[in-house]
């Protein structure tokens, strides 16, 4: 039976990765590929559920307890959707995954990176991805793109410092990673964005 593939997105808030998923959902559906998107934390109606607890601004949580939420939503996550729709050939499109946590529980709250590793292995029953495309674009640039688009959200709320750290750590990810982890300038247009994502791809053999 033919394996299927797992490709995720990652980026700082607001770098427009939702938008590229779909775009590039459909590109790989007009490539004739069997395509299932989803997104962490979430994805199931439990993980759901864990997102709503985690991405709620008015609970405070403990770092260890944060991370504990968002890989229980994992292991949900992977057991009940990824595996079985890679089992069945499908190529999986995930928006964000363990680099996220990496990023955010590790580089940014500061749990000790080799043990958000060794627990994101443990949650994610050591699957990976094998192409990770990484939005990047100065976090400055992002806030005025989004200011002049009148768009206020989480991405203001939590400050330029925070965003400024997180891309940080990608880009530090992206440096100890470089054959699956590919860097696209995501301060381009939509198009330009996409047609640079479908460039890695067919890189990639798709
Ligand atoms: P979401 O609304 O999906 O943000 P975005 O559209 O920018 O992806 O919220 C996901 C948030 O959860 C985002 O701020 C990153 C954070 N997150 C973690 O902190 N750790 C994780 O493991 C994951 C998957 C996400």
């Amino acid at each position: 039976m033919k394996q299927g593939r797992f490709i995720t997105m990652e980026g700082v808030d607001g770098s427009g990765k939702t938008t590229q998923l779909q775009l590039t959902a459909r590109y790989l559906l007009d490539c004739g590929y069997d395509v299932v998107t989803t997104r962490e934390p979430g994805g199931t109606k439990m993980a759901e559920r864990i997102r709503g607890l985690v991405l709620d601004a008015d609970a405070a949580i403990n770092a260890r307890t944060e991370v504990m939420l968002y890989l229980a939503a994992r292991a949900e996550h992977v057991e009940t959707v990824i595996k079985p729709a890679l089992a069945a050939g499908k190529v999986v499109l995930c928006d964000r995954f363990a680099d996220s946590t990496l990023v955010y529980q590790g580089y940014v709250r500061g749990i000790e990176i080799a043990k958000v590793k060794a627990l994101c292995a443990f949650a994610a029953d050591s699957l990976q991805p094998e192409l990770t495309i990484l939005l990047d674009a100065a976090p400055e640039a992002l806030l005025q793109r989004r200011a002049d688009r009148g768009v206020r959200d989480r991405f203001e709320q939590e400050g330029l410092d925070f965003q400024k750290k997180v891309r940080e750590g990608f880009l530090s990810l992206a440096n100890s990673e470089p054959d699956r982890i590919k860097k696209v300038n995501a301060l381009q247009n939509t198009e330009a964005v996409q047609a640079d994502i479908q460039k890695l791809l067919k890189e990639a053999g798709f």
